[in-house]
């Protein structure tokens, strides 16, 4: 028997000044809708959590996706297998962008078959999906990092981050330092994620942090937050340098917000290129990233880190948590039980 049902989360309210809370959101039992011709219907297996979900609570104008809407459901990239349908055989595993939700109908043409006894699940959301795919296009393509380079990462032990650091040393970066928040991260990215060195962006100033982690400079910086780290970094960078600007998470609450970055005369002075991607547009550089990356996986080069929460009813939480820090690499729900990810 196909199910009829299926609980979902839906948006509640918009965030206010210090972000999202819970109470912004619902988990609800909806109708699924009837299979219309081309579709198909999903058992969702796990699902990501993305910091880009944040903007989308809000109702600023959006350049590359759309806004939540109050009342309806959330979506986002997810792997389901498919149950029933035109287009995919029943068991079937696709990736697709209709997380936040046990069971899924989408247009067959909208979603890509993933290798699940290539990788598992999760992996396909995480290094081998669009997080290490932004941190291959932001290092080689936005950043132009070079062999030989030193490579500043900020967020540098969650999804973007730890793939990033670990791509940056296989392509020949001399030297790759990062932050985190807390101690214990910062001892991570050492001892468990390949960075040389990397300081504590809660427990002191960047500027400081980083002159301490990359005295002579830095050739590339792969910014995940903006703000004060991305100040820092511009007046550490060498003649020529290039940002890779990737996203801002310190400056989504208002309450939060650093203008730090109103002075640029020192990219003037350093001839630094500031490049903002949107990793969608590059998608000619999937197949070779697919490959390589599938490699280094097998070898053991890199491993896809993850940080996984069970069950529709904890999805918010691990939503929040990740906004917060709580993640070491991809955070993802995983909605299936029966499913290594
Ligand atoms: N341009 C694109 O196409 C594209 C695609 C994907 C992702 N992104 C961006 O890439 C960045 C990383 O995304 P992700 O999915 O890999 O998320 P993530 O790094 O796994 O999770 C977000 C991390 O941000 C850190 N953080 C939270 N508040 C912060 C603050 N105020 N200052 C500094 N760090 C803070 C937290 O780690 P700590 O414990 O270290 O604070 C948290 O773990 C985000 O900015 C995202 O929007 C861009």
């Amino acid at each position: 028997m196909l199910p009829t049902s299926t609980r979902l989360v839906t948006l509640q309210g918009r965030p206010g000044p210090d972000g999202p809370v819970a109470s912004d959101f619902a988990v609800e039992e909806w109708p699924i809708p009837a299979l219309q011709p081309g579709q198909v219907l999903l058992r969702n297996i796990v699902m990501s959590v993305d910091p880009s979900m944040r903007g989308r609570l809000e109702t600023s104008e959006k350049q590359y996706t759309t806004n939540f809407e109050i009342g309806q459901p959330l979506d986002g990239s997810a792997i389901g297998v498919v149950l029933a349908g035109e287009g995919f055989a029943p068991g079937t595993v696709v990736r697709h962008r209709m997380g936040w939700r046990d069971h899924a109908v989408i247009d067959a043409s909208t979603a890509t078959v993933v290798d699940t006894a290539a990788a598992p699940a999760g992996s396909w959301l995480g290094v081998l999906g669009q997080t290490g795919f932004t941190a291959w296009v932001g290092l080689q393509r936005t950043g132009e990092m070079k062999a030989g380079d030193v490579v500043f990462i900020s967020a540098a032990a969650g999804a973007v981050g730890s793939a990033a650091g670990r791509f940056a040393k296989l392509l020949g970066a001399s030297r790759v330092v990062g932050s985190a928040g807390g101690a214990e991260k910062v001892r991570m990215l050492v001892d468990d994620l390949g960075y040389d060195d990397a300081f504590d962006y809660r427990a002191e100033r960047a500027a400081e942090g980083l002159a301490r982690v990359a005295p002579d400079g830095i050739d590339v910086y792969f910014d995940n937050v903006g703000g004060e780290q991305l100040v820092a970094a511009i007046n550490a960078m060498h003649i020529g340098g290039h940002v890779a600007l990737c996203g801002m998470i310190s400056q989504f609450d208002s309450s939060s917000r650093s203008y730090d970055i109103n002075r640029l005369i020192e990219a003037v002075l350093r001839r630094i290129t500031l490049r903002g991607f949107i990793v969608r547009d590059h998608e000619d550089m999937r197949p070779e990233f697919e490959r390589t990356v599938a490699g280094w996986l097998r070898s053991g080069d890199v491993v896809n880190r993850q940080t996984v929460t069970d069950g529709i009813d904890h999805a918010v939480e691990a939503f929040l948590g990740m906004l917060k820090g709580g993640n070491v690499g991809k955070a993802l729900v995983r909605l299936d039980t029966d499913w290594e990810v």
